[in-house]
């Protein structure tokens, strides 16, 4: 009697084990993509007043409003739905799609704060549904949306190609993505606010994204005979790809998401980056970041990790379990809460790296990776395990009962509507922020299909190099400079109190990547005017500040911040005086 109850309980214990995450999915699923499309114009049922492919970001309309069209957010969306379309997952979606073609493409033309489509307006962030200009304060322009927007319409491109549609691609999908592309390759090493609308630097998300599109683009150029464009889309990729190498910071062991921002850096930035510019037929590999690099897993690890202390429904949590995790631990937006999408896109980028690993049939632990591995075996050494060993197995498995467990911190905090807000409390779990993010929607669906194993359509990610210059660029924040540095002066006029001093930090590593603590000490040999040589990146457009430091306590300089474009060669000065 007690034998049969002990084994009813744990026959009943493995069953919700196993069954927890498909039982979520298969209710989930459909809920998310129903919520979704009611987020599309023109008949979307919570989008009223939106045209047609117009994206709402959520019916929100107070705390936050949320009822404007972001062209990363939209543009996201309808990646997901280009990839259910063009896999057939999916066929009654066209309409939907020609839709959004017709929409960005007019979007793209409507002047705005950040300019006109031939001056900068493409960077504008976001939109009134009803395709007028969003002409109050923001943090404009984001450069990441005219990337993410060529990248769906390539994809979309591509299979109409293929299909016996070509002269749609040609005529219609071209000039759109062209533009976009122009303007990436154009305007790349500009600053940029991040994805969070926060920080204006450089950002890791938008770098990568920028590389991957301008990649695709090349490829697709030369198929449709545009070669034009292609030598200079190149050019900038390969510098993009340079430039995205700097990010890296070593001795954290993680990728830091902005070169502004006064933060730790560790921040969902990355593992968004990571699995929005998955590409299988790279395999692992670390100039790009892909989901089972051993630079990604380190990442994310040190991104999980870094929201344990922070949030308190993950008190009490081992080490080696999934956590509820948001856009990065400083953040207070609305809270500062966990993120849907963001503790989705942690189990995505395992689910990916899974994929990979199980096609090339072998995973390999380096120092970098170590520490991500160690959670599911304690004391893993180095080197390559073929799926036929017992260490693959046992770790491939781990990983993914991890991975599930992330789903499982969504599934825990899904109410039962299925409906799936932008945040859930870091202290109980309940949905807060904007209502039916559609991006939410969008997260969930492709990590539920990652988890079924869906690889998404190559960008031209494998056999990627190095240029050579990048090599010895140890500063590397420079954009992809040639590595030549020049020396340069800083000179300030301040006015200090007796033990006040003056330090600068600004956009590259040479100036310290926007670090208050680590930033450079000048010498007020000269009082008052305060002095530093620094050898920076040379021809690279660079933003600094100076700052005062005085018992303990830092001003900036205010805004907004100061910038330079270094010469090519030689020495160059730059005299200043404290703002
Ligand atoms: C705020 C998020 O930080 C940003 O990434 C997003 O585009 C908008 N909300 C709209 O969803
Ligand atoms: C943080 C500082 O507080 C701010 O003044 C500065 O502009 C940014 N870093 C860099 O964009």
């Amino acid at each position: 009697m007690r034998l049969l109850a002990v084994s009813v309980f744990l026959a009943t214990l493995l069953a919700s084990a196993l069954g927890t995450v498909d039982t979520f999915i298969v209710s989930e699923a459909p809920i998310a993509k129903a919520n979704l499309l009611a987020n599309i114009g023109p008949s979307g049922s919570k989008s009223q007043g939106a045209k047609a492919g117009v994206v709402i970001a959520s019916p929100s309309t107070t705390n936050p409003n949320y009822l404007y069209t972001w062209t990363r957010d939209s543009s996201l969306v309808f990646k997901l739905l280009i990839d259910q379309y063009t896999n057939g997952v999916d066929t009654s979606l066209r309409g939907q799609i020609d839709n959004f073609v017709a929409a960005e493409a007019v979007l793209q033309q409507v002047s705005n704060p950040s300019g006109s489509v031939s001056s900068g307006g493409l960077g504008e962030p976001k939109f009134n549904i009803d395709e007028t200009a969003f002409t109050g304060a923001w943090g404009r322009p984001q450069r990441d949306g005219p990337a993410l927007r060529s990248t769906a319409l390539i994809t979309y491109a591509n299979w109409l190609i293929k299909n016996g549609n070509t002269s749609y691609a040609q005529n219609t999908i071209w000039p759109i993505i062209k533009l976009d592309l122009d303007y990436v390759a154009g305007n790349w090493n500009q600053s940029t606010f991040d994805l969070w609308e926060e920080v204006s630097s450089s950002s890791f998300f938008t770098t990568a994204v920028q590389h991957a599109s301008l990649r695709a683009g090349s490829a697709l150029a030369t198929t449709l005979g545009q070669t034009s464009v292609v030598s200079n889309y190149n050019t900038q990729a390969a510098n993009l790809l340079c430039f995205l190498q700097s990010y890296w910071n070593p001795g954290g062991g993680y990728i830091t998401a902005n070169t502004g921002g006064g933060r730790s850096g560790k921040d969902a930035n990355t593992v968004l980056t990571s699995i929005h510019t998955f590409d299988a037929s790279a395999g692992c590999d670390v100039t790009t970041f892909q989901p089972c690099s051993d630079k990604a897993l380190a990442n994310l690890l040190v991104y999980v990790n870094s929201f344990r202390s922070v949030y308190s429904i993950n008190s009490g949590l081992g080490t080696n379990v999934a956590a509820a995790t948001g856009r990065y631990p400083e953040d207070s937006y609305q809270g500062g809460n966990p993120w849907y999408l963001t503790t989705l896109a942690v189990a995505e980028q395992l689910y990916d790296a899974l994929i990979v690993w199980n096609k090339q049939g072998n995973l390999t632990v380096t120092a970098t990776s170590q520490p991500f591995f160690s959670l599911f075996q304690s004391g893993i050494a180095t080197g390559t395990f073929t799926s036929t060993s017992t260490t693959f197995t046992s770790l491939t498995s781990a990983i993914k009962t991890y991975a599930d467990g992330f789903v499982n911190v969504v599934a825990q905090y899904t109410p039962s509507n299925g409906g799936l807000a932008e945040q859930y409390s870091r202290s109980t779990g309940a949905p807060l922020s904007a209502v039916d993010l559609t991006w939410s929607y969008a997260s969930a669906l492709s990590a539920f299909a990652a988890r079924d194993g869906f690889v998404p359509a190559s960008w031209g990610a494998a056999g990627l190099t190095l240029p050579s210059s990048c090599q010895s660029n140890s500063g590397g924040g420079g954009g992809g400079s040639s590595g030549a540095t020049v020396a340069v002066t800083f000179n300030v006029q301040a006015t200090t109190v007796f033990g006040e001093n003056i330090y600068i930090t600004g956009s590259v590593s040479a100036l310290q990547n926007w670090s208050p603590d680590n930033s450079i000490i000048l010498s007020a040999a000269n009082y008052p005017t305060w002095s530093a040589t620094i050898n920076l990146p040379a021809s690279t457009t660079i933003q600094y500040k100076y700052i005062r430091k005085f018992n303990g306590a830092v001003t900036w300089e205010s805004d907004p911040n100061m910038q330079i474009t270094t010469p090519a060669s030689g020495t160059f000065t730059e005299s200043d005086t404290w703002r």
